[in-house]
């Protein structure tokens, strides 16, 4: 049974890779973000503007103990999600993690347009969201290392970049299976 969770910072493309992993492996692919929204009926910035965050991150841990039960699946969430509670041990428990590293020059640049949709980033100078990143992804590292692999992104250059993540996730997925 396959069960796959990818973890690490807004930007880092858990979605898109995710999406693309589960094409690959033929299992389903679940974003917890997206299960939210279907569930409340609610886009994530109108339960962050209803509840603050506060209660965004009980109903995503409420959201994630439905999701680590899904089976043959790919799950990306949030940047946030493995930083609350004990939700890391949690999903280290259930699945596969993966964390998708990368640094915050680069994050920065997958952030810079879409920033706006993301309540934690909006209405933010380039400046203030360079310093945002920087800062917050250090205080996150410690909860995204605890990952099972880690998967730089920003080794990947090439203009196949999502084939050949998805090529290596699975390469380092089978290297600690052997
Ligand atoms: C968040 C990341 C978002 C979403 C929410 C909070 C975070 O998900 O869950 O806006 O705390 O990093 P993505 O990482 O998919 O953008």
């Amino acid at each position: 049974m396959t069960r796959i969770i990818l973890i690490g910072y807004m930007g880092a493309g858990k979605t898109t890779l995710g999406k693309a992993l589960a094409r690959e492996m033929k299992v389903q692919f679940c974003d917890l973000d997206w299960f939210i929204e279907e569930r409340y009926h609610r886009t994530i910035q109108q339960i962050f503007d209803e509840k603050g965050e506060a209660g965004f991150r009980d109903i995503e841990r409420k959201m994630l103990y439905e999701v680590a039960e899904f089976e043959d699946i790919i799950i990306s969430c949030g940047g946030g999600t493995p930083c609350f509670f004990d939700n890391i041990e949690f999903m280290n428990s259930k699945a596969q993690t993966v964390y998708l590293k990368a640094t915050p020059e680069i994050l920065f640049q997958h952030l810079k347009m879409g920033k706006n949709e993301r309540p934690l980033l909006k209405n933010k100078t380039d400046e203030e969201l360079m310093q945002f990143i920087t800062e917050s992804l250090a205080a996150r590292e410690p909860y995204y290392s605890k990952a099972d692999y880690i998967f730089d992104i920003t080794l990947l250059n090439s203009i196949d970049r999502i084939k050949d993540s998805v090529r290596l996730i699975q390469e380092l997925l089978n290297k600690k299976a052997e």
